[in-house]
């Protein structure tokens, strides 16, 4: 068992195509263990995408990545990285493979409709910037709290 983080991108949420892009994700046998629909930060979104701080597309990136709703998510299940990375298929959707999200649904390498995770250890990191322990079912609350 292995988990990933997506991310439903601006465009995507604007294209009205939450449900289909999660109907796919069930499909393939990965189940949603967290989801949130939000408007990331900059904050949020730089520390999400901190590996690419200093290439020349950060800035339209993080403008783009904060400019509207996203659906934040964690999936699991069998080799759940590289299950949900080839759904999405290729970053620039003229090379993606048929039938995949990016190529039904990204307009071009830079409004690309999801993010997936590129290992385990990034998918460890990125769903902590926007998901608690308690969120990712880490740590049980106490149902006597007062
Ligand atoms: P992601 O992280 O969003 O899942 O995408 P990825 O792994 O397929 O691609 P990556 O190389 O990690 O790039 C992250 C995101 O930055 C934007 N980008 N724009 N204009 C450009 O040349 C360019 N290159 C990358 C894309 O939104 C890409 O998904
Ligand atoms: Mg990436």
């Amino acid at each position: 068992m292995q988990r990933t983080f997506s991310i439903i991108k601006p465009d995507a949420v604007r294209k009205n195509v939450i449900g289909d892009i999660l109907g796919r994700v069930e499909r393939i046998g990965l189940r949603i263990v967290a989801m949130r629909k939000m408007r990331l930060t900059r904050a949020e979104a730089e520390a999400i995408y901190a590996v690419h701080k200093g290439r020349p597309f950060f800035g339209d990136l993080i403008d783009f990545m904060t400019s509207g709703p996203v659906v934040v998510s964690v999936f699991e299940g069998k080799n759940a990285v590289a299950a949900y990375r080839e759904l999405m298929g290729a970053t620039d959707p003229a090379k993606a493979a048929p039938g995949s999200i990016r190529a039904d649904h990204a307009e071009s390498t830079s409004r690309n409709a999801v993010h997936g995770s590129d290992s385990v250890e990034s998918a460890r990191y990125e769903m902590g910037c926007v998901f608690t322990p308690e969120d990712l079912g880490l740590v049980v609350p106490d149902q006597h709290a007062a």
